[in-house]
């Protein structure tokens, strides 16, 4: 392993947590109908649902969230944010939003122009791929085959597949075509990054169909440190300067900045230099989110992200941070666990069809590792698979995930390598007894987004 460094900051407040016992985690999750999502959070002990909001704020953040000015409209910390924006992305109009679905939801209906459109991206993220099915459209995954296989080293899964997606727009006709979405990092990949040399050619397909490309930039800064640490022409680059090309080569972008924002609430919306697209947007996001200068946060928040978004691009804070996401999947794969290769950005994906390969699809075997997860050590954790991707809309069918994933996420400046510890030897030992762990199936399954409110039972039929 690369020379290890430990946190880049010292602990000035703390929330304590707690393990409750094995007795009480079974009350818990049984009350939760076998549905990590429905625990209340006193009942985790390490929570790793989710790196979303769930960071910890610096000290600069915290006196920032005083300087707070709560007008309705023109906040001086809106003038900041605005600005600290322009100068990360070089995008020049800039709207707050309460979160990235926020931003998706103003923006998507405008670059939709008619009922069955094609939304193109690498790999959609649950809430734009519903944005985008709301608004009638159709998402399309384009990311490269490499990402399907977790075995494979390959330094950039989130790669989209020029080749299809050139095939793509040629066989529909670009005016089948919406937009492009590019996902920095590819969450659902694996938080897996995209390079330099392929954004820039999404970029340059836009252009000569005439499509707009955007990005979902939940990861941005991650995924310039990745290209800072793989890409040949970009080891000395500043971080910052990295970002600026990266979004050089877009149209806009929609942010969720509960995470690379480092905040607990927030989101963004910003367009290059389409003024009139920007005036569209400015409009609609009065009735959905708020007036243009606060967009559905406070003054406060809004101090607080412009913050966030300049201590996010501090290299000593991304090594760590990428590091310690790192560390976890080096000691797993020491213990036999199959994960998703190279680790990503801000999680862990474990490969469940490997760690259970006798559990069928209908008995969700990543969300089954993550009950087990929870009854041994505590430890909430999240599926990616065939329970989140949903049934097929038009036919009904179940199980058409290709990848089942549980991923670990981990927090920002929350949990310290010692928990990092504690959560990759409770996955082991249940790595070495995985025979004993039992599938799950349905006693309740919601119409949308089922993942959140679903409740299982263990599997009757035995499942092998
Ligand atoms: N895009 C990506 C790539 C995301 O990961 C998320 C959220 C969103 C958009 C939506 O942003 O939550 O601020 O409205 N991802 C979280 C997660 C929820 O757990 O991965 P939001």
């Amino acid at each position: 392993m690369e020379s290890y460094l430990p946190e880049p900051y010292k602990i000035k407040m703390v929330e304590p947590i707690q393990l409750k016992t094995k007795a009480e985690r079974e009350m818990a999750i049984e009350k939760a109908g076998y549905n990590p999502f429905l625990l209340r959070s006193e009942d985790v002990y390490i929570d790793l649902l989710t790196d979303s909001g769930t960071g910890a704020m610096s000290d600069r953040q915290w006196a920032g969230i005083m300087l707070g000015d709560e007008s309705y409209a023109g906040s001086r910390n809106f003038y900041h944010l605005e600005e600290t924006v322009q100068q990360l992305t070089g995008y020049h109009y800039v709207l707050p939003a309460h979160q990235g679905r926020g931003a998706e939801q103003v923006l998507f209906p405008l670059l939709i122009e008619k009922e069955g459109q094609y939304v193109l991206g690498n790999m959609h993220f649950d809430t734009t791929k519903a944005h985008i099915e709301m608004n009638k459209a159709r998402p399309v995954n384009l990311v490269i085959s490499e990402a399907y296989e977790t075995a494979v080293d390959h330094p950039f899964k989130g790669n989209f597949d020029i080749a299809r997606l050139k095939e793509f727009i040629s066989t529909k006709g670009k005016e089948e075509i919406a937009f492009i979405i590019n996902t920095i990092t590819c969450n659902s990949a694996g938080g897996q990054p995209v390079s330099m040399e392929n954004i820039r050619e999404v970029y340059e397909v836009g252009k000569q169909y005439g499509i707009p490309v955007f990005f979902d930039a939940a990861r941005f800064a991650e995924n310039a440190y990745f290209i800072k640490q793989r890409e040949k022409g970009y080891e000395d680059k500043e971080i910052s300067e990295i970002i600026q090309e990266m979004f050089s080569y877009g149209d806009g972008l929609t942010m969720s900045a509960k995470k690379d924002g480092l905040v607990n609430i927030g989101g963004l919306l910003a367009i290059k230099d389409d003024f009139e697209l920007f005036e569209k947007c400015r409009s609609m996001v009065v009735p959905m989110e708020g007036f243009p200068t606060y967009g559905g946060l406070a003054g406060r928040d809004l101090e607080a992200l412009a913050i966030g978004l300049k201590e996010v691009v501090q290299y000593d804070y991304l090594h760590h941070r990428i590091n310690q996401v790192r560390l976890l999947g080096e000691l797993l794969k020491e213990g036999g666990v199959p994960v998703q290769e190279p680790i990503g950005g801000h999680a862990v994906f474990v490969d469940c069809a490997k760690f259970l390969p006798d559990l069928p699809k209908n008995h969700f075997p990543a969300h089954a590792l993550a009950v087990a997860l929870y009854l041994e050590s505590g430890i909430r954790s999240v599926e990616i698979g065939s329970l989140l991707y949903g049934r097929d809309v038009d036919t009904g069918e179940d199980g058409l995930s290709e990848l089942e994933l549980l991923r670990l996420t981990i927090p920002r400046r929350t949990y310290t390598d010692n928990h990092i510890r504690y959560i990759a030897d409770s996955l082991i030992q249940l790595y070495q007894k995985r025979s004993e762990i039992k599938g799950v199936e349905f006693s309740y399954e919601p119409k949308i987004l089922r993942h959140f409110t679903a409740k299982f039972q263990f599997a009757r039929v035995p499942s092998q």
